[in-house]
């Protein structure tokens, strides 16, 4: 049987949701996550525009999206993005804003076969995506996947690549936050996760 995917968390990170549509972001968000961590482009156009389809509001959409996440991230808040993420300008720009509140910043890369999210795409309920768009959006996905480590080279403190598992059967760990280090003991291991919570 396959092994069950672990995802490990640091405390108060940014979590980067990466993939083409269709590829199950907001749906894979929706089961990990709560929902007042989750900001979507989507959301955030509807927010603006009144409609989540609307790319002309993408600008605005992603100003407002960027800032709240800032604001929750100073709090120390969790914060998951679902937005295709698929240009090193949208994920640099994400990071930046992870280092400006000093939080560790992880991807989740969403990475099934093209077929699937075509499929997914033609056949899912209320907005659907154009083939070609997708088509564009994972060549754009293998672009950054080429070299080996280049989400780490961008910034991101881990990148986890998951080809298509059931999102229910992905377990998040949360890591604890790291000891006081003044106090903490010979052998202790920074970040370690010391437990499992799936949610
Ligand atoms: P965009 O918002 O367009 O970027 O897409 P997305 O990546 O958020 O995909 P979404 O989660 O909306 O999923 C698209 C369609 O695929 C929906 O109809 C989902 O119900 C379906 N879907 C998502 N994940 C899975 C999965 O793991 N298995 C199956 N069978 N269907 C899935
Ligand atoms: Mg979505």
């Amino acid at each position: 049987m396959a092994a069950m995917p672990e995802i490990v968390l640091p405390p108060s990170a940014l979590v980067v949701i990466v993939g083409v549509s269709g590829s199950g972001k907001s749906t894979l968000a929706a089961a990990l996550f709560r929902p007042t961590e989750i900001l979507s482009s989507d959301a955030f156009r509807a927010m603006v525009a009144d409609d989540e389809a609307d790319q002309g509001a993408t600008r605005a959409a992603f100003e407002l999206l960027h800032l709240a996440a800032r604001r929750r991230l100073e709090r120390g808040r969790r914060t998951v993005i679902d937005a295709t993420s698929l240009t090193r300008s949208a994920r640099s720009s994400l990071i930046a804003v992870a280092r400006a509140t000093r939080r560790p910043a992880v991807a989740i890369v969403l990475d099934p076969p093209l077929e699937v999210c075509l499929e997914r795409n033609a056949t899912r309920r209320g907005r659907t995506v154009d083939a070609s768009v997708v088509r564009r959006q994972h060549e754009a996905l293998r672009r950054a996947l080429a070299v080996d480590d280049a989400l780490v080279g961008e910034g991101f403190t881990s990148v986890h690549r998951l080809t298509d598992p059931p999102p229910s059967t992905i377990v998040l760990i949360e890591a604890p936050r790291a000891p006081d280090t003044a106090r903490a003991g010979a052998g202790t291991i920074p970040g370690r996760a010391s437990g499992s919570k799936r949610r």
